[in-house]
């Protein structure tokens, strides 16, 4: 007998469904922007802008801030807030050497082609600019990944091939964006353990969708309590709240001034 076709359906952006499940996500984002510190008068690209709650922040401070999604849901809901923002593959930017900065928050775990987006910020910065960016980093939802891959290992499917993030070390990172050129200045990993504004299995289906869509569908709700089982002594506290074991990476690197054709030719 043949296996079962456990095709995963990529993540996807509902903007009612992340407004209401991960609002938290664009409001624990400010030391990322103090981290860029932006400059009124700059051009800066918000890179996995979402649904623009950040990018708004950063036009308040003066900037001009081009926000890219790969989510055209997500993107439209940034444009009805007035803001500049367009669906583009963060692998694939079509920029060159036109943003003073690139700002990035909580999006590029979700791209496994890291070097791609790397030598893209590259190409967009001008000579002398920088990225202030924040992700998700090793060990990040260690316990909740855990409890997903064991529902799913009960029920024989292999989840880790279905898995959507990366969650890189500093040292990895680091040494990724060196290798293109830039001079990395800050780089730390924070443990933030995050408490949820609703219950896990919200969670999971905002976050973990490429797990949750090779589980039959009228399944799902048993596979989400179950791993909401396994997680709730760790995670649940007794007032109700869950919450997460989220660590992040956050850094700063920059792109020398004169030395624009050396990165170039390396990424
Ligand atoms: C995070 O922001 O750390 C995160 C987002 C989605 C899935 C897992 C982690």
């Amino acid at each position: 007998m043949s296996e079962p076709d456990y095709t995963p359906v990529p993540q996807h952006w509902d903007p009612e469904r992340y407004a209401r499940n991960a609002r938290f996500v664009a409001q624990l984002g400010q030391p990322v922007v103090e981290l860029l510190d932006p400059v009124a008068g700059e051009r800066i690209l918000d890179l996995g802008c979402g649904d623009g709650a950040l990018t708004l922040a950063l036009a308040e401070r003066g900037v001009t801030v081009v926000g890219i999604d790969s989510s055209a849901e997500q993107i439209e809901a940034a444009v009805d807030s007035g803001l500049d923002a367009h669906v583009i593959d963060a692998t694939d930017m079509p920029y060159q050497e036109e943003f003073d900065a690139v700002f990035s928050n909580a999006a590029l775990h979700w791209i496994k082609n890291a070097d791609a987006v790397i030598a893209g910020m590259w190409r967009a910065l001008k000579p002398g600019g920088r990225v202030a960016a924040e992700m998700g980093g090793s060990g990040n939802v260690k316990q909740i990944r855990e409890a997903i891959l064991e529902a799913l290992r009960r029920r024989d499917i292999d989840g880790s091939r279905l898995d959507p993030w990366y969650f890189p070390t500093p040292d990895a990172y680091k040494a990724r964006l060196e290798n293109a050129g830039f001079i990395v200045t800050h780089i730390e990993l924070i443990e933030r353990p995050t408490p949820l504004p609703n219950e896990l299995q919200n969670w999971l289906d905002t976050f973990a969708e490429p797990f949750l869509s090779v589980v039959p569908e009228a399944e799902r709700p048993a596979f989400k309590d179950e791993v909401a089982e396994t997680l709730a002594p760790d995670l649940l506290q007794d007032d109700g709240t869950w919450v997460a074991d989220y660590v992040r990476l956050r850094f700063r690197a920059e792109k020398p001034a004169g030395d624009a054709e050396a990165g170039a030719a390396r990424a």
